[in-house]
């Protein structure tokens, strides 16, 4: 079966070019011109560009005494309505489990529900010797990439100890090592003197986590994985203070190790926002937290100067009135205790339109590079180029038909995210996805879901560098 997509012009990380593309079955074949195919898809005045590729997403997980509210058919199903077509999620190690049996649980739990390909990093909770051991096992089971928690004292998060170790691990046999970089030592005293005080209000959420503990974190994260050899990602980076340690690192040579990522939402919004009336500043409740809009600033220059490398959304949706009508529990479990209040945020389906809206449209950085931070370099960096992230005979054919004038606002009562808000209500978007495919296959077309429930498949992802 070959199908043609006409009369568009390709986007990639630096060209932008009519061409049309060839798939046949689940691969691109061929781009250019005088092409045919069995049938055609004409992508006239839009633009044709590989799926959109989120390396940071919390779908079906345990957290905050309970589950983020997406499954990996939800999720799916609304990471393929805003063009993105594969995600790497973080199966997270209960503690006394091993490697294997931690991907294995989160494998489960995409099996028969998956419908557009993903894959995982682990994140390693507990290191003795016989997991230290299984690290240089997770290339054979395709996960080439290890998370660490710096924060979350008391769940998630490891000491100097445990990151330093995997970190060395993970130089051993060029993984990609993920930290979470936030002073949870630190944040652990000030969210207990805010209870004592009875600070309890949503707000207090981003008043205990201060940017300092983020950027003492990252630099610390930075100087360890430079001690040890290994690569290193900071996620979810929200502030100047941890933005100039990135970039600082790189300065010193260290540009072919060091990354660093934001999410989509850290350009918007503010810790003023988790001061809304009510409880309403518990939408905005996760870690690390909104910031200044100076932040803001440092972050639409760190990408445009390449000190950050990826946007990605850090998608972990929790209802905001859970717990009934066959709803998870959500963020009203922290009504009266703002520690209580599950942490994370929707906005896989958000991310591709609000960037090329805000980004490309706003000035702040050019379509190409729009490519670069949201397909090519998170396939790149995550050992995935070139099957995924960009459009080129050989790769799978992941692609977004892309409308640039076409206009609409989001709002939670449209959305396909599995939640009841969305931190965007409101806003006016101009470019949207037309027509997604996944492997060949339309998963998403005017609006109309055409996917299939079980269709997307795990990806097993090369070595850092390789
Ligand atoms: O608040 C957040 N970010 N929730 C998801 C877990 C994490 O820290 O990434
Ligand atoms: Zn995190
Ligand atoms: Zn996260």
């Amino acid at each position: 079966m070959r199908t043609l997509i006409k009369g568009g012009t390709v986007v990639s990380a630096s060209d932008t070019y009519p061409a049309d593309v060839l798939i046949e079955d689940e691969k691109i074949v061929a781009v250019g011109s005088g092409l045919a195919g069995d049938t055609t898809i004409d992508a006239g005045g839009q633009y044709v560009i590989p799926g959109g590729i989120d390396v940071h997403t919390h779908l079906d997980m345990l957290f905050g005494g309970t589950v983020s509210s997406d499954d990996f058919f939800t999720g799916h199903q609304a990471a393929a309505f805003g063009g993105t077509t594969m995600h790497i999620d973080f199966a997270i190690q209960p503690k006394g489990a091993t490697l294997r049996e931690t991907l294995d649980m989160w494998l489960a739990r995409a099996e028969g529900k998956a419908a557009v390909d993903y894959g995982f990093h682990i994140a390693i909770t507990d290191l003795p010797d016989s997991i230290m051991d299984e690290i240089q096992k997770c290339p054979d089971y395709g996960v080439t990439s290890l998370k660490l928690f710096m924060a979350y004292k008391g769940a998630l998060m490891v000491d100097d100890a445990t990151l330093f170790r995997a970190m060395e691990q993970a130089a051993k046999h060029r993984l990609l090592i993920c930290v979470h970089a936030e002073n949870g030592d630190a944040i652990d005293i000030l969210v207990k003197q805010a209870i004592a005080a009875g600070n309890l209000e949503p707000k207090y959420h981003a008043l205990t986590r201060p940017p300092e503990l983020e950027a003492e974190a990252t630099n610390r994260a930075i100087r360890l994985a430079e001690v040890a050899g290994a690569p290193l990602y900071v996620v979810h980076l929200t502030n100047y203070g941890a933005l100039e340690a990135i970039r600082l690192a790189r300065a010193r040579g260290r540009s072919s190790q060091i990354f660093a990522e934001t999410c989509v939402q850290y350009f918007f919004f503010t810790k003023d926002d988790l001061a809304r009336p009510g409880f309403e500043g518990a939408k905005w409740v996760c870690s690390p937290p909104y910031r200044e809009k100076s932040d803001q600033v440092a972050l639409w220059q760190g990408v445009a100067d390449n000190s950050l490398q990826v946007i990605s959304t850090d998608h972990c949706p929790f209802w905001l009135e859970g717990g009934k009508d066959g709803r998870t529990p959500g963020k009203e479990l922290g009504k009266g205790d703002f520690s209580k209040i599950p942490n994370g945020c929707p906005g896989i389906e958000d991310r591709m339109m609000v960037l090329f809206t805000h980004g490309v449209r706003g000035g702040k950085f050019s379509l190409n590079r729009w490519i670069e931070l949201c397909c090519t370099n998170p396939a790149k960096l995550f050992g995935m180029y070139p099957q995924k992230g960009v459009i080129a005979p050989g790769s799978d054919a992941d692609i977004v038909v892309w409308d640039p004038d076409k206009s609409y606002t989001i709002t939670a009562a449209k959305q396909h995210q599995r939640t009841d808000y969305n931190l965007y209500e409101g806003m006016e978007v101009t470019g949207v996805p037309r027509i997604v495919l996944s492997r060949g296959r339309v998963l998403v077309q005017d609006g109309q879901w055409k996917g299939e429930q079980g269709a997307g498949r795990f990806v097993k992802r090369k070595r850092f560098g390789q």
